[in-house]
This record gives structure tokens, C-alpha cells and sequence, in this order.
């Protein structure tokens, strides 16, 4: 059942360039044209939304962090992100002119759910994007656009918050292409750097052995910072999820602009700090964040850069690289959040932890 891998958290590492390349099958016509025919909500009500609120808990909460910043730029409307048992329990501004996108791997989550029935109660049509086939949140909302993930057994989400990354964005080109603010030729450009994504995963996972080894001589740290900036920092934040739930290692992620505003004070000899970095292609980004590698290390931080090759600024500031292939910025958290997973993955077998099972989480949160 693990496929030879000796837990279901190492397999489904192992799925995740599977999981995005059936997440992207059969989504395009003839021409090439993205078509989400289980869309099923009216086109002419796509045209008129104003605003897009997803909704969802957790890892899949984070992939929504990640596909506001792509939905936003390619469909000019603005997108917000929201913890569902927060936005259930206060008013929201919810109409029939917002698109409600629920998130959720198991499409059972309570919190989900009730934000679901409260978003149709107000007017609002509900797009699930689930990888549980028949689910209550598939079956409670308007359209579904499956992730095509498989079954995801750990407890910890890996391959799901790729595959929910892949569906939001298929959805934005989708309503990029339909409200006409990308032209065909640019979203035909999108969908060909996802579908390399797959090969650059594999790229990662073929250095797993080198990402191990780094979490192997960490297993006695007590602390972890992770800093990310743009769509790093929601991959930052999942990072530091993931150690917390495997590892039981206090973990916070930052916004690396925000360190400057009050986290700073946290760094202290030795201080391990993990920085994911910006594409050098994105200049005034990939300049900002080096620099602030630059500045906890000079507070003593030991620091573990994600880059990507051949981005050679960081070197002189990290005292850890683990390398990830050139990609488009949107499309990095694909790539950069898996030596995380194998990072936190492999801090709690080094402590004998279950993987798959950690303690008093549940597969799915049926509860409110
Ligand atoms: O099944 P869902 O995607 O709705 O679950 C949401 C969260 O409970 C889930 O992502 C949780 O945070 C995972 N344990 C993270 O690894």
C-alpha cells in the first residue's frame, strides 16, 4: 500500500509530480483552451463576479494564500483568504456577486462545511475545489473542480496542497480566459510552465537525500523560523505547519518584510532560520529577501536558504543551500514547499515519530 516507501507520507512526497499532472489532465480542449466543463455555474454569473473569497482550513488554507497572488494578477479581481471557522462566525461581506471557493482535501471538514452553507445562505455560489469524490463539501456546493491528488492517508497534507495549488490556478486562467483579461496565447503560456512543473518536481525529490541529511543533523533543534516573502511566504507558513505537526518542533513562518517589524528580536546564536528565495529573475524581490538572509545571519541565525540554481547572491549568506530548479515565480511554491515536506519528514523519523500518525490530529476535522 505504501508503493515500497516506508510510510504514506514518504509516498505521497514521492505522488506529488502525479498529483499535478492529473490535476492538469484532460482540462484543455483541441485548441488548447482551458475547459472546466464541471464548472457548471453560469458563465454569465463568472462574468460578473467582483470578488473571490476562499475558504478552508489549514494546508489547504495556505494553498489559497498562494493562488490569491496568481488569481489576482491574471483576473484583476480581488481575492481574499480566509480561515472558514473564522469567516463563518462574523459577518462577511458575501453576495451574489462573490465567488466562494471552498478548499479542502478531505471535503469533510467541519469548519468548511459550515462556511459553505453559510456563503449560499447569503447568496453566494460555492466552488469546491476537493480531491475527495462524492464528499459533503462537493455535494453541498455548486460546481466542483476535482484535484486529482489519489487518497492522501497521512495525517500531514503534501500532495493535496500541490494538486489544490494546480486546480486554483487552472480556475484563475480559467476566469482569466473567460473575462478576457489574458489573452488565449498568454494562458496557453501558463498552463505549458505547469505542465513542467511534474519534471521540476522531480528535480527536487532526485535531492532528497541531501535534504535529509540536513534535517538529520538538526534533530536536536527546539526552534524554527521560516521566512518567505510573495508567494514564498504562504510556502514559508506551510513549512513551519509541517514541522510543527511531525516533528512537535515550536515552527513560526514570517512574511520576511515583517521580520524588520518585531520577529527579528527572536534571532539568537544559532537560531535555525529556513529562507525561501525569490527567482533572481524577479529582481527587486530576490534583492530583498537576500538581504534579509544577510541580516539574521549577522545576528548569528544559521540559515538554510531554498534557491534556486545558479543564484550565486546567496552564497556568501547561507550556511545551508538546498537547490531548486529555475521556475516562473508564480509558479515556485510547487517546487520550493517539497524539501520542507522532506525536511520535516525526515526531523520526526530521526526522532522516531509516527509519521503518518502524529499525535492528536485527525485525518479529517469533523468537529467545529
Ligand atoms: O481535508 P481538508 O483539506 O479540509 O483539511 C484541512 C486541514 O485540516 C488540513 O490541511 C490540516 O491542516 C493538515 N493536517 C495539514 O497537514
Amino acid at each position: 500500500v505504501k508503493g515500497g516507501y516506508p510510510t504514506f507520507m514518504d509516498k505521497e512526497i514521492h505522488d506529488q509530480p502525479k498529483a499535478v499532472a492529473d490535476t492538469l489532465l484532460g482540462r484543455t480542449d483541441e485548441q488548447g483552451n482551458l475547459q472546466l466543463d464541471e464548472l457548471r455555474i453560469d458563465e454569465a454569473i463568472l462574468r460578473r463576479i467582483d470578488k473571490i473569497i476562499v475558504v478552508a482550513c489549514g494546508t489547504a488554507a495556505y494553498a489559497g494564500h498562494v493562488a490569491k497572488y496568481a488569481v489576482e494578477h491574471w483576473v484583476r479581481i480581488p481575492v481574499e483568504v480566509e480561515l472558514a471557522h473564522e469567516f463563518r462566525y462574523r459577518d462577511p461581506v458575501v453576495n451574489e456577486k462573490t465567488l466562494v471557493v471552498a478548499i479542502s482535501q478531505s471535503g469533510e471538514t467541519m469548519d468548511t462545511i459550515m462556511a459553505v452553507r453559510h456563503a449560499r445562505e447569503q447568496g453566494s455560489k460555492v466552488l469546491a475545489v476537493v480531491n475527495t469524490y462524492g464528499s459533503t463539501i462537493a455535494r453541498e456546493s455548486d460546481a466542483v473542480l476535482y484535484t486529482h491528488a489519489g487518497p492522501e492517508v497521512a495525517v500531514a497534507s503534501t500532495k493535496a496542497f500541490l494538486a489544490q495549488i494546480t486546480a486554483t490556478y487552472l480556475l484563475g486562467l480559467y476566469l482569466s480566459q473567460l473575462r478576457g483579461t489574458k489573452y488565449l496565447d498568454e494562458v496557453a503560456g501558463y498552463l505549458t510552465e505547469l505542465a513542467r512543473l511534474p519534471e521540476k518536481i522531480e528535480q527536487v525529490l532526485a535531492r532528497e537525500e541531501e535534504v535529509r541529511d540536513i534535517a538529520r543533523s538538526m534533530r536536536d533543534v527546539t526552534s524554527v523560523l521560516f521566512l518567505g516573502r510573495h508567494v514564498g511566504y504562504p510556502v514559508a507558513l506551510e513549512g513551519a505547519l509541517k514541522l510543527k505537526e511531525l516533528a512537535y518542533i515550536h515552527a513560526e513562518g514570517f512574511a520576511a518584510g515583517e521580520l524588520k517589524h518585531g520577529p527579528i528580536a527572536l534571532i539568537d546564536t544559532g537560531q535555525p532560520v529556513i529562507i525561501v528565495v525569490p527567482t533572481p529573475r524577479r529582481p527587486t524581490l530576490h534583492a530583498k529577501v537576500v538581504s534579509n538572509i544577510q541580516e539574521v545571519r549577522a545576528r548569528g541565525a544559521h540559515t538554510i536558504v531554498i534557491a534556486e540554481e545558479g543564484d550565486t547572491d546567496v552564497e556568501p549568506y547561507a550556511d545551508v543551500i538546498i537547490r531548486i530548479p529555475a521556475t516562473p515565480t508564480l509558479m515556485t511554491p510547487l517546487v520550493a514547499v517539497v524539501p520542507l515536506q522532506i525536511f520535516a519528514c525526515e526531523l520526526a523519523t530521526a526522532k522516531g515519530l509516527d509519521v503518518d500518525q502524529p499525535r492528536n490530529l485527525a485525518k479529517s476535522v469533523t468537529v467545529e
